[in-house]
């Protein structure tokens, strides 16, 4: 992929119950207002294709899929989403927000699940094809309580909610180890304050990062 992308890459990170997805909406209303083009997504899924991959992985049977046939389920997905979606929007300097990006297969399907390191890096670097977010924003909360919230969603699409606590405790850990590792591109939140308080923190660091619209 040539595109050169022009607009700004925001993810969101985290554990199952930090409350992404109402904090993706609040962020998009917010810089929807600025008079910038906002497209939220969300992974696995996004695109049509990629969402017809996400029923298979986050449904059914906890252990339906080994980690390694969810890295490789999951990178399919996501190149779909990316040809598809982010790649277009960023070239028309769009804002992509998008609920779970490559950092949530370093997690889940690495130290969760215990797939190789060197897998997820070689389909990472095949797949992205260097896209990477501008910024990260990790919604950090113990996995007891993100759990429990989570628990309160109900659905179908519990497969990665029903695996066990230390499961999610690793994940957990991950995500800081990603926050430490990489301070430029992830910022932690966190995710265990009221609603209101989590979206002032988001913004400011928004603010602080996004150019002019
Ligand atoms: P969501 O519930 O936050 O929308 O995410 C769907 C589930 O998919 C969530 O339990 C985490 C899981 N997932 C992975 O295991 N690996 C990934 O790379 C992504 C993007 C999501």
């Amino acid at each position: 992929m040539t595109l050169v992308a022009r607009g700004f890459f925001i993810t969101f990170e985290g554990g199952e119950g930090g409350g992404k997805s109402t904090q993706i909406r609040r962020l998009a209303d917010r810089l929807g207002a600025t008079g910038r083009e906002v497209v939220t997504t969300r992974e696995p899924g996004g695109s049509p294709g990629a969402e017809a991959i996400r029923a298979l992985l986050v449904t059914g049977e906890v252990e339906r899929w080994s980690p390694i046939t969810e890295t490789l389920l999951i990178n399919a997905a996501r190149r779909d989403h990316i040809e598809r979606i982010i790649r277009p929007a960023l070239a028309r300097g769009a804002t992509v927000l998008c609920d779970r990006f490559a950092d949530s297969t370093r997690a889940y399907q690495g130290a969760g699940g215990g797939a190789p390191e060197t897998l997820i890096t070689a389909l990472e670097t095949a797949v992205l094809g260097g896209l990477k977010a501008d910024l990260t924003l990790i919604l950090d909360l113990p996995a007891e309580m993100g759990l429990a919230r989570a628990s309160g969603r109900g659905g179908a699409e519990t497969r990665f909610e029903a695996k066990p606590l230390d499961f999610h405790a690793r994940l957990r850990a991950a995500f800081l180890a990603i926050a430490e590792a990489e301070p430029d591109r992830c910022v932690l939140i966190d995710a265990s304050r009221d609603e209101a308080t989590v979206a002032a923190a988001i913004w400011s660091w928004v603010k602080s990062r996004i150019g002019p619209p």
